[in-house]
């Protein structure tokens, strides 16, 4: 199947999803309608005049329409007992890659929706790295190693999720600005984790800092006052690493139930170790450096049965690979 990451078509329809599923509605139908796709709540979905449908639903619905489904070119984006979206087809199936779209943004908008209907948070990790998993080079300088179709794939999710996420040596080493440009969209909440507060002692004005600022999640007892920009999220912890469970629902209670959370690696890690990460995206550039910063940072195991174990699919950005990785541990949305 051609797996290529490529249709902005689908973009404005993506963006009406995200608005359904933040009120509440979980059951999608995206539709063409002389070639333009919207996407509507599938109960009151009118078959006139769709050239082809997509029901993107909760796994607990997987025939929504039966009408539909008789009478469309129509596809229902189901689940894998592992996790896993896969399609379920009527005799002409969508097109390939209006189907590989649904199948990488899908499970978020799914996630998201459940997450907020349950008052959690759908973290969606994300990480660039070389074919031999190096994430930046060994001198930090900061650069994208992947290409612009994955930046722009990183725009869309930071589009599609409430807010973003990194750790405190990445908003310091790259001072990102975290928005959504190479698309149109909402930009989200921006969120710093910083449990000893290094970032609140930064003389320097962080582009996070700027235009609508940002939260900075970190212990009760750092001392330092949020610079200005800065919302302090103070989490009451004796020392260091701060538990993933705890800042996640500290978000939740301020209306935050998607997160981009766009690394380094000891931030992943700290997620990835606790069993809060619901998805992890890796796009993977054609480069080996052979030396610089792993994506993951864990401690040592002795044994492959110990391993992070993942269900995993793929689609392609311009020619480099987009792995969509599930944790086995993770919760079906
Ligand atoms: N290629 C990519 O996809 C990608 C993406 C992002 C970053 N990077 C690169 O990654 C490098 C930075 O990664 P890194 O692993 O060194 O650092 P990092 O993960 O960006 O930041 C680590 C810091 O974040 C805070 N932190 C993380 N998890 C926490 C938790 N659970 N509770 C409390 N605080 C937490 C701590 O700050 P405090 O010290 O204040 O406690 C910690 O020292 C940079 O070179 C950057 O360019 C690459």
């Amino acid at each position: 199947m051609d797996c290529a990451l490529a249709v902005d078509t689908l973009w404005p329809a993506l963006l009406q999803a995200r608005s359904l599923s933040s009120a509440g509605v979980r059951d999608l139908a995206f539709v063409e309608r002389a070639t333009e796709w919207t996407c509507e709540a599938t109960e009151s979905l009118t078959v006139a005049g769709a050239t082809q449908v997509v029901f993107v639903v909760a796994p607990t619905h997987p025939v929504p329409r039966p009408d539909v489904m008789a009478q469309a070119r129509a596809s229902t984006l189901a689940w894998r007992d592992d996790g896993m979206p896969d399609f379920q087809h009527t005799r002409q199936p969508v097109d390939a890659a209006v189907l590989t779209l649904l199948r990488v943004y899908g499970p978020v908008l799914l996630g998201a929706a459940a997450a907020r209907a349950r008052g959690g948070v759908f973290v969606v990790g994300h990480v660039t790295q070389t074919l031999d998993g190096r994430i930046a080079c060994a001198n930090r300088s900061p650069q994208w190693i992947g290409n612009t179709a994955d930046r722009r794939h990183a725009h869309r999710m930071r589009a599609l999720c409430d807010a973003v996420m990194v750790g405190a040596s990445t908003a310091l080493g790259d001072d990102p600005r975290l928005t959504v440009r190479d698309v149109p969209g909402p930009q989200p909440r921006r969120i710093v984790l910083s449990g000893h507060g290094s970032v609140l002692r930064t003389k320097r004005q962080l582009q996070l800092f700027t235009d609508h600022g940002c939260d900075v999640v970190t212990r009760t007892n750092v001392t330092e006052p949020a610079p200005a920009g800065v919302r302090r999220i103070d989490i009451d912890a004796p020392c260091g690493g701060l538990p993933p469970a705890t800042i996640l629902a500290e978000l939740a209670r301020r209306g935050v139930h998607s997160i981009y959370l766009e690394g380094g690696a000891r931030t992943l890690s700290s997620f990835l170790t606790e069993d809060a990460l619901d998805l992890l995206q890796v796009h993977i550039a054609p480069i080996v450096l052979g030396s610089g910063l792993t994506s993951f940072d864990l401690p040592e195991v002795a044994t492959l049965q110990k391993a992070h174990s993942f269900a995993m699919q793929h689609a392609t950005l311009d020619g480099d690979v987009l792995l969509s990785c599930r944790p086995q541990s993770a919760r079906r949305p």
